[in-house]
């Protein structure tokens, strides 16, 4: 991955979304322990996933809370993105209502810092093809596809 992120409070358009997102209370940071249990309250709320995936968050109490960045509009959740230690991304969401006004991009953006504070040398993630809000951001931010795999399936029963 090639991402510059020595330039992260530098780059012009992070720090103008950053100006953009704070008149509206939106705030990105690593989460915690209690604002964790937000995540969970909000993922009924906006964050456009469904039950299985909800589920698969509340098993993942186990994942490290320091492996979350949230997004945050006061004391509700308005996105966020879960990491592996490996470096993968495991997850990524913002509010249904909030979209397309940056807080993906930071929340990313914040994640690969994250990561590389902790010398993981190398992100990783799979995306849908047709997923074009979230190949936008993993554009900006670096990625490139370094492989495609088709999805299949056959009833069986
Ligand atoms: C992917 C997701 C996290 C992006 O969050 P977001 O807060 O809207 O992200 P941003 O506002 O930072 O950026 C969205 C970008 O997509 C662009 N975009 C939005 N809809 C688009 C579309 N239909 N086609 C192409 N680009 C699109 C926006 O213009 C913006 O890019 P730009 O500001 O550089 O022009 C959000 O759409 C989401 O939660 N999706 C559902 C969950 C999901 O699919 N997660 C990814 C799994 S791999």
């Amino acid at each position: 991955m090639e991402l510059d992120l020595g330039g992260y409070n530098k780059n012009s358009e992070i720090l103008s979304l950053k100006r953009d997102l704070s008149p509206l209370g939106i705030d990105v940071a690593g989460a915690t322990r209690s604002n964790f249990e937000a995540l969970l309250r909000g993922m009924k709320g906006d964050l456009g996933w469904d039950e299985a995936s909800y589920r698969e968050l509340i098993a993942a109490r186990k994942l490290r809370v320091k492996n979350i960045v949230l997004a945050k509009r006061l004391d509700r959740v308005v996105g966020f993105i879960r990491v592996g230690d490996d470096g993968g991304v495991l997850g990524i969401a913002t509010d249904k209502n909030l979209r397309s006004r940056g807080i993906g991009k930071l929340l990313l953006f914040e994640a690969m810092r994250m990561l590389k504070r902790r010398g993981v040398e190398l992100a990783t993630l799979t995306t849908g093809a047709e997923n074009f809000p979230a190949q936008r951001i993993y554009g900006k931010a670096g990625f490139i596809t370094t492989g495609s795999f088709f999805y299949l399936s056959k009833k069986i029963g």
